[in-house]
């Protein structure tokens, strides 16, 4: 139950404007601490701005999240950039820059050969050179190639700036494919810590958990770091494709895990066992990830979603919109 007592003071502050429960013994929540779950603002208020820029993190602000979540990946001379993926087809207008064009390779991934322009064979002054695009076609395109890539000093910038205005949001940092990094010279895990640390984020009160797929990356940062620490899970096919396969059982030496929501909700409304059994071992449950335009398979919306998480008992919940969740969680 690794800083579990300190941190639930930090959900207790973060979701203080939620009503207060009902005059009863029981707890409102079914969470690990009984202490609402928080809402985790998946690559900022993604579902409305493109992902990953100041300004889907600020709307997310805005909207009432306790945590923005920065992907991190990195750049050829070493620096944190807030990205989902190392490669930048997807989110950025580099196809458009003719500069670049042959930098465009074809690597292996554990998902297959892609052809396409990766992090790592830009500098951080080439990377500030290209913009940011919505990625997904049903969403608005009206913010593209406007918006800049951030660095994650950028994104702590932000909620130290938001916490000094009184509105204390915190940093749920992934760090992406340290392995493949790390492989290359680019360690992750010094960078991130020393980013916290020179910026002064545990002094100006901001809470951060720091998340990985990886197990041997968290393992090295605990070794450096008492940040708490959430195991990310994938379900199949993508655990065995991408050598993730493993159990919650084998999850004893982080804070939490962080779960595809479809291991704790069954297609037909139904909970499965799984926050029960995270909770026994003294895990945090965070879930992935839970989108308006999108509702899982068997839900109405996203909001008869949200409900079914939240009385699951889930610690915490990643949102493309945010607004969202915290009016459902506020109903409660
Ligand atoms: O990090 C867990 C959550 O963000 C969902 O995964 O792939 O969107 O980073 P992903
Ligand atoms: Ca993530």
């Amino acid at each position: 139950m690794k800083h579990l007592i300190a941190f639930a003071a930090v959900i207790l502050s973060a979701c203080a404007s939620a009503p207060a429960g009902p005059t009863v013994d029981m707890p409102a929540f079914a969470t690990l601490t009984g202490e609402p779950p928080i809402i985790i603002a998946h690559r900022g208020a993604s579902g409305l701005y493109p992902e990953h820029t100041i300004k889907a993190y600020t709307a997310a602000i805005a909207q009432g999240a306790d945590f923005i979540e920065p992907d991190l990946v990195m750049t050829k001379d070493g620096v944190l950039i807030a990205r989902h993926d190392h490669y930048l087809s997807a989110t950025t207008n580099v196809a458009d820059h003719p500069e670049f064009a042959d930098r465009k390779r074809v690597r292996a991934t554990p998902l297959g050969d892609q052809d396409d322009w990766w992090t790592d064979d830009f500098t951080l002054a080439e990377i500030k050179t290209l913009k940011a695009r919505q990625q997904f076609e049903l969403r608005s395109m009206a913010y593209n190639d406007q918006l800049d890539i951030v660095t994650f000093d950028e994104v702590i910038d932000l909620v130290l700036a938001s916490a000094a205005k009184g509105r204390p949001v915190g940093l749920h940092v992934e760090a992406k494919w340290p392995g493949y990094f790390s492989s290359v010279g680019l360690d992750m895990v010094d960078p991130i810590l020393t980013a916290l640390e020179k910026k002064g984020v545990k002094a100006a009160g901001v809470p951060v958990f720091i998340q990985c797929f990886e197990p041997p990356f968290l393992a090295a940062l605990s070794e450096k770091s008492d940040l708490p620490t959430i195991q990310n899970m994938v379900g199949p096919p993508y655990a065995a494709m991408m050598g993730l396969d493993y159990k919650l059982e084998e999850m004893t030496t982080t804070t939490g895990v962080g779960a595809e929501k479809s291991m704790v909700v069954n297609k037909d409304g139904t909970v499965s066992d799984f926050v029960q059994r995270a909770h026994a071992m003294g895990l945090l449950v965070h879930v992935f990830t839970v989108r308006d335009d999108r509702p899982g398979e068997g839900f109405a919306d996203s909001k008869a979603e949200l409900r079914a998480l939240i009385n699951a008992g889930v610690d915490g919940i990643w949102v493309d919109y945010p607004e969202t969740a915290v009016a459902v969680r506020g109903a409660r």
